[in-house]
């Protein structure tokens, strides 16, 4: 864009009531969500490799019998027997979840010290995060040494807690430094020892609490360390020494086990009468209820906060403005849609969209990486803003409307291909949608006509004088007669100490203004290019003596301005004006011939209809005692959709403000050698039949 001064503008305005930062939805939840913990052993699969009695009736007897220090006195042995019709003979382990009294029974180490080796295995049929286990004795003390390990597939079991008869077992079997006193915790996935729970007393109904999540460090908001620590499908209590009394540990440690009274060894096996597994399905912080599904027996996340998939660990079709997030004890968070203007029902993040900011959210601003997929009714683009080759949205058409996009109609002959502008926002060297790209020698928004200078269509073949340089009504009917700034047999080129032949220039080029240093020139100017801070502008009226200072956005420095209508009309009853602060003032001669490019959105209270309006736009220059303007604009534009608006600043686009009279060049050089003051009118009205 040589010679162009933009700086950028965002004017929020808002109607009636309305107000700028508070219309986004105040969040009154901040916390993410979670369902409740339950006892998951109860939907589980539980399986073990030994059980009192499979093999055939088994006489077993009870410990707490045996007075320590006295002669075993009619000790009361009874039969387990898993094929027994008596349910008291049969102890399944399918006892040790059913939530009754009923238990669960190893074989006596009478059977061989084998059956000190018993492994139970849960399988709760999907991941869950897993907050307690609870095990609970039947009619022998709790096991000795054993390990509490859990899986996500059956195959890698990782160890939860050790237990050791002794600390120094910890050690020595495990290689572990014993945790001592009850169970504490210093890191999140720590795996203890201890030997808190693997003592004799008491010898029947004895339990254990094993804790996954309180007591360590990230238990009121879980690291994800521990939400790896604690997630598990498979849990597995593998026992490795069944619980004696100090006097048989030696009798078996020194006798042959054939000699020793089988009423001791029948003394010695496992019991478990409940296991309680507290957990709650893994939802990410998106849901507030897992209900089980009757049909998959599965557990299934409520998805909230736009989530979707069973564990909530996805946004939902249509919702992916921002990558997924999990939610946490104490942060919520929440997939957002993507703006595709009703024109797609999916779209997927794209980072690098989100990195260049090219895709608008729904509050109409560039933030987010949403891109819209299968955009339909002929449109196209990262927010189905645009329109497929070959078709166009006409100028004041929102993409918000229903079917957008018309077909180009572009000449064959005369235009280099299908394709026509296809936006506004894609417009090129001021073409207007719809406009077809022409070949050389022919114009017409749809390529049909000769362009002036040339003749003859469809063959246009050049004429003998510059259609541009020449003021010939006919530029093929010589002689040449050149416009005012122009030179050339032909009319095609500008006289010295002037710049840029254009067709619409009467004179053909413009004047150099180089204060007098040189009197050359050449067709390039930058003068101060894109201003990204807005800081310094304010309202006024026209007179200038109210000044009301808009809000400012969080960037720094401000980006974007912004005025709710109700408190600008308080201040300023009239009509007000959007000022510049000083970096626009002053000599900007160099300026001339550029553009002035700002963008405009406006945004509404929720009580109001999101319906489009009418804005009106008029650039207002002042200095050297001469004020001028430009026509009013009319924009149409819906709640949060920018518009970029470009003034060329050439002096045949302003009148003396107030009334119609054309500036001359003169005059607007005037002007721009001594800015005082550029101001901004913005007016709006609701509804596509507004009149002012
Ligand atoms: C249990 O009973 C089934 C038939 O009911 C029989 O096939 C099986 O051998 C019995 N098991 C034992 C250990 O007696
Ligand atoms: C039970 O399975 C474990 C492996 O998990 C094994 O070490 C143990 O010997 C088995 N016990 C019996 C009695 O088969
Ligand atoms: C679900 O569980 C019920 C009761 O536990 C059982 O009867 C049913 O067969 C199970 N269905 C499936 C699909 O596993
Ligand atoms: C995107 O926008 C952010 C502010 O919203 C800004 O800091 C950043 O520079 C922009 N990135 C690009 C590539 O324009
Ligand atoms: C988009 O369209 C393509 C081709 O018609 C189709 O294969 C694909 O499934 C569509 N995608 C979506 C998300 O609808
Ligand atoms: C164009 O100029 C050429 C000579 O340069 C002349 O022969 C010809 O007649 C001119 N054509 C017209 C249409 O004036």
């Amino acid at each position: 864009m040589p010679g162009a001064a933009g700086l950028l503008l965002a004017l929020l305005l808002s109607g009636g009531l309305g107000g700028g930062q508070e219309q986004q939805p105040q969040a009154h939840q901040q916390r993410g969500l979670f369902p409740a913990v339950l006892n998951l052993a109860s939907n589980a699969l539980i399986t073990t490799n030994a059980t009192c009695g499979e093999k055939g009736p088994e006489m077993y007897c009870k410990l707490v019998e045996h007075v320590p220090g006295q002669p075993v006195r009619n000790p009361q042995c009874r039969i387990c027997n898993q094929n027994s019709s008596n349910p008291y003979q049969r102890h399944p382990i399918t006892n040790a979840i059913d939530g009754k009294n009923t238990w669960w029974q190893s074989p006596s180490i009478k059977n061989g010290i084998e059956y000190h080796y018993v492994t139970i295995t849960l399988d709760l049929q999907q991941v869950f995060q897993i907050a307690y286990v609870i095990v609970k004795a039947a009619n022998s003390p709790r096991p000795g040494n054993w390990i509490l390990e859990r899986s996500l597939d059956d195959v890698e079991y990782k160890p939860w807690q050790y237990h050791a008869v002794t600390d120094t077992e910890c050690l020595t079997l495990y290689n572990i430094h014993p945790r001592t006193g009850p169970p504490s915790y210093a890191k999140d996935d720590e795996v203890i020892c201890t030997s808190f729970y693997s003592k004799i007393h008491p010898l029947e109904n004895g339990e254990i609490h094993i804790s996954l999540i309180n007591g360590r460090p990230s238990a009121d908001d879980p690291s994800p360390e521990l939400l790896e620590f604690t997630s598990a499908r498979y849990i597995r209590l593998r026992f490795q020494r069944i619980r004696t009394l100090n006097a048989d540990l030696m009798m078996f440690a020194h006798k042959d086990p054939r000699e020793i009274d089988p009423i001791v060894t029948r003394r010695y096996y496992y019991s478990v009468k409940d296991i309680s597994v507290g957990g709650m399905c893994i939802c990410y912080g998106h849901a507030r209820a897992c209900p089980l599904d009757p049909v998959t027996n599965k557990s299934r996340c409520e998805c909230e906060h736009n989530t979707c998939g069973d564990s909530c660990d996805q946004c939902c079709p249509g919702f992916h403005q921002k990558p997924w997030r999990a939610g946490t004890f104490l942060t919520k968070t929440e997939c957002e849609a993507c703006n595709c203007h009703g024109k797609a029902e999916e779209c997927y993040y794209d980072e690098n969209v989100a990195r260049r900011n090219l895709s608008l959210n729904i509050h109409g601003k560039y933030i987010g990486g949403g891109v819209c997929v299968n955009c339909t009714q002929n449109t196209a683009g990262i927010n189905c803003e645009t329109c497929i080759d070959g078709f166009f949205r006409p100028k004041g058409v929102s993409p918000n409307y229903p079917r957008p996009c018309q077909p180009c109609h572009c000449d064959p002959i005369g235009s280099l291909n299908d394709v026509c502008v296809k936006d506004e926002k894609r417009t090129q060297r001021g073409l207007a949608p719809g406009s077809c790209h022409c070949k050389p020698g022919f114009r017409g928004v749809s390529c049909d006509r000769c362009a002036r200078g040339y003749t003859g269509y469809p063959d246009c073949k050049p004429c003998n004088c510059s259609g541009a340089g020449s003021t010939n009504e006919d530029p093929c009917f010589g002689p040449c007669h050149c416009k005012e700034n122009v030179e050339g047999g032909d009319c095609s080129r500008c006289k010295s100490s002037f710049f840029n032949l254009q067709e619409e220039n009467h004179k053909g080029c413009d004047e150099c203004f180089c204060s007098g240093v040189s009197n050359r020139c050449q067709s390039s100017y930058w003068t101060y290019g894109h201003i990204k801070d807005m800081s310094g502008w304010y309202l006024t009226d026209l007179s200038g003596h109210v000044r009301v200072s808009p809000q400012q956005d969080d960037s720094e420095p401000p980006q974007q301005v912004s005025i709710r209508s109700v408190e600008a009309q308080r201040s300023l009853p009239q009509r007000y004006y959007w000022s510049a602060p000083a970096v626009y003032l002053g000599n900007k001669l160099t300026a001339a011939g550029g553009q002035l490019t700002f963008t405009i959105s406006y945004d509404f209270e929720e009580e109001e209809e999101d319906t489009e309006r009418v804005l009106q736009i008029m650039v207002i220059l002042e200095g050297s005692d001469l004020r001028i303007s430009t026509a009013q604009d009319e924009v149409y534009l819906q709640p949060y959709e920018e518009h970029i608006h470009a003034l060329s600043l050439k002096e045949e686009l302003f009148t003396i403000h107030g009334t119609n009279f054309p500036v001359s060049r003169r005059e607007f050089m005037t002007v721009l050698a001594n800015v005082k003051r550029v101001l901004i009118q913005i007016t709006y009205s609701l509804g596509m039949d507004a009149t002012f």
